[in-house]
């Protein structure tokens, strides 16, 4: 069994790979088209991060391949419906940096609210300003969460373990933890927050919806954050807000355009600002979260090809089975018809197998059914679930 690793993914990774019985390709860079359709020969596991791109040409050229790790929170790198028509499994890791995430942002509301920015430059300038003017403690101030997911519900937790009072707000219904309190509106947490930061994630109706108007509602002197999508501010705005004083500081991770490569030139509104903390989108950047990253999508790519399981798969439908042992197990993909599970449950009826535990899942055209039997099934029975004209694969365990 091999897989091949591009980009210098975490050992992790490798670790989990090797450990589940894996030859591990393992690559420093990523590859162009005609050079990861030649790699790709006899490779089941394609493990790869934002830089390399698996297209339609090469899912049709990979015949072995079973899965693709994404070692990162974006796919769009990857043919998603080219992949999930080849019954390809596409795996990513949407939770792995949030705790990182979280502590650039708590760092970042301390260091504003003591005007760090400032007081560090002025320091390498050669000047000594001993002084609390405009110094707060974070204790006991009001942090307004934009954007209750993942991300804004872990931090609400540890601001609150610092003594912060969170009011938040999301268009969905979600549960306040700890202590937070829901707002009706933005509008509400706008009046109320010292701290506003944006959470929020990149659908399309988000783009621009933090602007002038919501800058003014902002209380005055408050402070504001973005960790989220950079298209999702306005930050002429911003700027204006900052340079009247209304807003007393900021810290900005993302940008509406980023430089594409190391060391490239980095231009925006925001630079040469007093008390405005800038960072190069590096929020989930850190080696714990690469750590994490590693893990989490190899066990997700191993346990797809090991033992069938979907789960968070960005583009199969999602069937989490129960322990593979001791059981014998049959995964079936196909198009989403009526009729298929029907034409499934006959073929074991007619090996006199008995279905021990079964579940399916759909996603648009597709449908997955993993089925755990008493006895294996005969290569014949097999064989005639692979002729269905409604199956995609069949694999048994
Ligand atoms: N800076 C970084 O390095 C970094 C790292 C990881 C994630 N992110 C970004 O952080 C954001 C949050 O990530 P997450 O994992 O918590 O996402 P998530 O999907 O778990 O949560 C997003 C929440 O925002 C809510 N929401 C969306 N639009 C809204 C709006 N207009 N008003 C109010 N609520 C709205 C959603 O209902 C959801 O609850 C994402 O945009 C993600 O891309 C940035």
């Amino acid at each position: 069994m091999k897989a091949l690793v591009l980009e210098n993914i975490h050992p992790a990774a490798v670790e989990v790979l090797e450990g589940r019985g894996y030859q591990v390709d393992l690559r420093p860079g990523s590859l162009s088209e005609a050079e990861l359709i030649e790699s790709l020969a006899g490779v089941e596991l394609l493990g790869i991060r934002s830089n390399t791109t698996v297209n339609a040409q090469v899912i049709e050229a990979a015949e072995h391949l079973v899965a693709i790790g994404c070692f990162c929170i974006g796919t769009n790198q990857v043919d998603l419906g080219a992949a999930a028509d080849r019954g390809i499994g596409v795996f990513n890791a949407p939770y792995s940096n949030t705790r990182s995430v979280v502590e650039l942002v708590i760092g970042e509301i301390i260091a504003l609210a003591r005007r760090l920015p400032e007081k560090t430059q002025k320091m390498h300038d050669g000047v000594w300003d001993k002084s609390a003017r405009g110094s707060h403690e974070v204790r006991g101030r009001t942090l307004g969460i934009v954007g209750y997911g993942n991300i804004g519900t872990q931090l609400s937790n540890v601001a609150e373990a610092l003594g912060m009072s969170v009011v938040f707000y999301d268009k969905a219904d979600r549960p306040a933890h700890g202590n937070a309190r829901r707002a009706k509106s933005l509008a509400e947490l706008l009046g109320v927050a010292d701290v506003v930061s944006l959470h929020v994630d990149g659908r399309p109706g988000n783009a621009g919806f933090f602007g002038a108007e919501e800058f003014a509602a902002m209380k005055p002197r408050a402070l504001f954050i973005n960790a989220s999508r950079g298209m999702v501010v306005d930050y002429e705005s911003l700027r204006d807000h900052l340079l009247s004083g209304h807003i007393a500081g900021a810290a900005v991770d993302v940008f509406p355009v980023e430089p594409k490569a190391q060391g490239d030139e980095f231009s925006s509104v925001l630079r040469g600002l007093d008390n405005v903390i800038l960072t190069p989108h590096v929020g989930g950047s850190t080696q714990e979260a690469q750590e994490e990253i590693g893990w989490f999508v190899a066990e997700k790519l191993a346990r797809f090809a090991l033992e069938g399981s979907t789960a968070l798969s960005v583009n199969l439908p999602p069937v989490l089975p129960p322990a593979l042992t001791p059981r014998h197990r049959l995964g079936f993909l196909h198009h989403n018809v009526p009729g298929v599970l029907a034409e499934l449950n006959a073929v074991f009826a007619a090996a006199g197998d008995n279905v021990v535990d079964q579940t399916l899942a759909t996603r648009d055209h597709l449908g997955y059914v993993i089925t755990d039997v008493a006895a294996p099934l005969s290569t014949e029975a097999v064989e005639q679930l692979t002729r269905s004209e409604h199956c995609l694969w069949v694999r048994t365990w």
